[in-house]
């Protein structure tokens, strides 16, 4: 990827990508359908019922016994039943047919790399991928397609024919210990990234997930709650994500959550799976089961499950009998089995069967990871003292683990990057809860900065001491802290605080050096206390394989910082929606959430489709940086505003460069319908030297602008004025007018 894209080539990117469904290659699949259905029903038809089944009930591929120590009681039986003959060792594996020719399935998380929390596959590494927040920050499709295009390669080359990757759950809870997987709060955002992300890993053909449908967006009881909110709120917010994500990336599978949605359990919920994926909007691959997430065999086989994965009570063991019974079709198993024949085929992985040992290229794959941290990191605060001056002699490096590496988040979707891993775990242990540790890609921070700064004398400290960091930072020219919050499966923060104390400690350090920079190296949003005493913030997320050398680069002005906020950084967790994360409990915080037993509970979502910025919006709260925020070394200005409405709406402006060096605007249009809070609409990443001007269009997607109608089963733009700004963020508007718009309908099925 290129940290640069010039505008003609966003333009022609922005132009292309978001109709990727009717692109070259989309076409070539449109014609190459009726083959592909016939090839289908030859192999479906050649296998025996049983064999179809066999097909449904994936089991681990993998076992914790391997670890080769005594297990707690509280870890399922299906994580310690021997390893099955032919696994390769992953999450999730079926059996091959080779009598019909069809292959095992390999099924393997997820979105930042090929994942192995550390027992699956010993000794394998992967390219660490920065987290897909940071991905969002980016705002490039591009971007999103290249991260796939790594995870698709690798995944191939390591025998893996189906990556459990396409994360897309909206970020409703900035205190939600998954947001790190996902795409940011909103859908339009989200959806266009994850469809370019799936894209890339279909095109080495291997199979991508979209997940986890739906809704899903807090830890806390995710084995029981119910999310709540109506279907017009659910069609325009988390469901639009996902279905902008399967029409741009056409997904081969699509995984149904562990939570209720409306009082239904996601992996039982015919409305879910049945009507809105499969017919509104013509979804023809597989949904598979979250891990352990099925309850019943009847009631998620007949609302649309055709999978299931691996758990300890085999539900879909009762397959044959049922069929038998006549409780369920014998048909409705021929399309399970259709359903994951067809969509295998169709990503190649039928014809090109992966296997292990493929070639790796891990420095060009690592440089490219490099490329999209540096990409995804979000300048929040500069006084001037960024990029470091190359008269700055003495520096002071503070931080946990910073002489060691960068974060990586924890649970299912850990990668080990190429190098190792660091688990901050004291001596002792258990294996199994090491594993679970804070973890850190070996990619040191304090290392790539004296490489990229060899006449400087940079000292280090830990940071453990607030008092002696403070006091080495005194004398120094510059001090700069990277500290760290980590995220770990199954686990929400009880708010938006650093821990172990770096809120202290940064506030110390920046006390006696107002010259100090802080890089936020955590998964979520946190609270700043520290924020005006500090010269300048750096939000550098979770950055992967090369974390340390891409900080670098940005605070060295290697490169400009172009990254955006994808999720909004409340003031205080009192302007959420939900002030305290509904059902939190400090008792049952457990890392994955294995064995924690909760009562179910209801959420009720009272933002509806108002999430993140449309809520801060809608309520006038001020949050502490708005969605879309990003700041660089440079400064833009926008001028000759102009639009056009009727049918579609267009804003057309001039951005220029008012600064003194390169760098990239990324130019956000919002509309408010009639009565209702703003959207993201379209945005234009613009690349301007110095002076440079450029005047660049955004259409509003259509999508975005309609709204739905409940009562009608459909979606509506009623005719009306709608106003709209063009600017830097949700907070920012830059220019801003009114335009009418015709009405404009659309059935569901769109
Ligand atoms: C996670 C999924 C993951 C699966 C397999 C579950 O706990 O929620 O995202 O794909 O495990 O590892």
């Amino acid at each position: 990827m290129k940290g640069t894209t010039s505008l003609l080539a966003g333009i022609m990117l922005l132009s292309a990508i978001p109709a990727a469904g009717q692109s070259q290659k989309g076409n070539t699949r449109m014609a190459n359908a009726a083959t592909i259905d016939a090839q289908a029903d030859r192999i479906v038809d050649a296998m025996t019922l049983a064999e179809q089944i066999s097909l449904t009930r994936t089991r681990a591929g993998a076992s914790l016994k391997d670890l080769g120590v005594p297990l707690p009681a509280f870890i399922p039986e299906a994580m310690r039943i021997d390893k099955p003959e032919g696994s390769i060792g992953t999450a999730g594996f079926v059996p091959a047919i080779p009598r019909v020719g069809f292959p095992a399935q390999h099924q393997a998380d997820a979105s930042l790399g090929i994942a192995d929390i550390g027992y699956l596959r010993p000794g394998q590494q992967s390219t660490s991928l920065p987290s897909t927040l940071s991905l969002a920050a980016t705002f490039s499709p591009e971007a999103a397609l290249e991260a796939g295009d790594i995870i698709g390669a690798e995944a191939f080359a390591k025998g893996i024919n189906i990556m459990l990757a396409g994360g897309v759950n909206l970020a409703r809870e900035p205190r939600n210990g998954r947001n790190f997987e996902y795409l940011g709060e909103d859908p339009l955002l989200a959806g266009r990234l994850v469809g370019q992300q799936i894209a890339g890993i279909q095109a080495h053909h291997v199979a991508s997930t979209i997940k986890h449908y739906a809704v899903n967006p807090q830890e806390s009881g995710r084995f029981v709650y119910d999310a709540r909110m109506s279907e017009a709120a659910l069609r325009e917010s988390d469901l639009l994500a996902f279905e902008i994500g399967v029409r741009d990336g056409r997904p081969a599978s699509a995984m149904c959550a562990y939570n209720k949605v409306n009082g239904l359990y996601a992996c039982e919920n015919p409305w879910l799976m049945n009507e809105v994926l499969k017919t509104d909007w013509g979804f023809k691959g597989w949904v598979m089961s979250d891990w352990g997430a099925v309850h019943s065999l009847h009631a998620s086989v007949n609302a649309g499950l055709d999978q299931q994965s691996p758990q300890d009570k085999d539900f879909f063991a009762g397959l044959e009998a049922a069929v038998g019974d006549g409780s369920i079709e014998r048909q409705r198993v021929r399309d399970m089995a259709r359903r994951i024949v067809r969509a295998m085929i169709e990503v190649g992985a039928v014809e090109k069967v992966a296997k292990p040992g493929g070639e790796i290229p891990v420095e060009a794959h690592s440089a490219r990871a490099q490329a999209l941290a540096e990409a995804g990191i979000v300048l929040l605060k500069n006084d001037g003292i960024l990029p470091l001056a190359a008269t700055a002699r003495k520096i002071v490096v503070i931080g946990r683990h910073a002489d060691k590496g960068v974060p990586i988040g924890g649970g299912s979707s850990q990668v080990i990057p190429w190098g190792g891993v660091y688990r901050d775990a004291p001596e002792g242990t258990h294996p199994l809860s090491a594993l679970m540790a804070p973890s850190y890609s070996l990619a040191s921070p304090l290392k790539a900065l004296a490489a990229a700064l060899p006449n400087a004398e940079i000292q280090f400290d830990d940071g453990s001491n607030p008092a002696r960091a403070a006091a080495l930072a005194a004398s120094a020219d510059v001090a700069i802290v990277y500290a760290v919050k980590t995220e770990m499966e199954g686990i929400d923060h009880a708010d938006l605080s650093l821990p172990w104390g770096q809120d202290d400690m940064i506030a110390a350090v920046a006390g006696a050096n107002p010259r100090t920079v802080v890089v936020l190296q955590t998964g979520n949003p946190v609270a700043m206390p520290w924020l005006g005493k500090v010269g300048g913030v750096l939000q550098a997320w979770f950055s992967g394989q090369r974390g340390g050398d891409a900080i670098a680069s940005i605070l060295t002005g290697r490169v400009a910082p172009s990254g955006r906020l994808p999720i909004s950084f409340p003031a205080s967790t009192e302007q959420l929606p939900h002030p305290k994360i509904v059902g939190f409990d400090p008792a049952k915080q457990k890392a994955l959430s294995i064995g924690v037993r909760y009562d179910p509970f209801p959420i009720d979502y009272v933002e509806g489709s108002d999430v993140g910025y449309r809520w801060f919006h809608l309520k006038g709260e001020k949050p502490l940086f708005p969605f879309g925020f990003g700041l660089t070394y440079t400064s833009f200005d926008y001028s000759g505003l102009k639009q056009t409405g009727g049918q579609t709406l267009k804003v057309t402006a001039t951005i220029r460069n008012t600064g003194k060096r390169e760098g990239l605007e990324v130019a956000q249009l919002y509309v408010a319908p009639p009565g209702r809070s703003i959207r993201l609409a379209g945005w234009a990443r613009v690349q301007l030297k110095p002076g440079e001007s450029r005047t660049v269009t955004i259409e509003a997607d259509t999508w975005v602008l309609l709204s739905y109608d409940e009562s009608a089963g459909k979606w509506a733009r009623p005719a009306g004025d709608y106003r709209f700004f063009i600017g830097k963020s949700a907070g920012e508007p830059e220019l801003s007018g009114s335009v009418f718009l015709n009405a404009a309908a659309q059935d569901r099925r769109r």
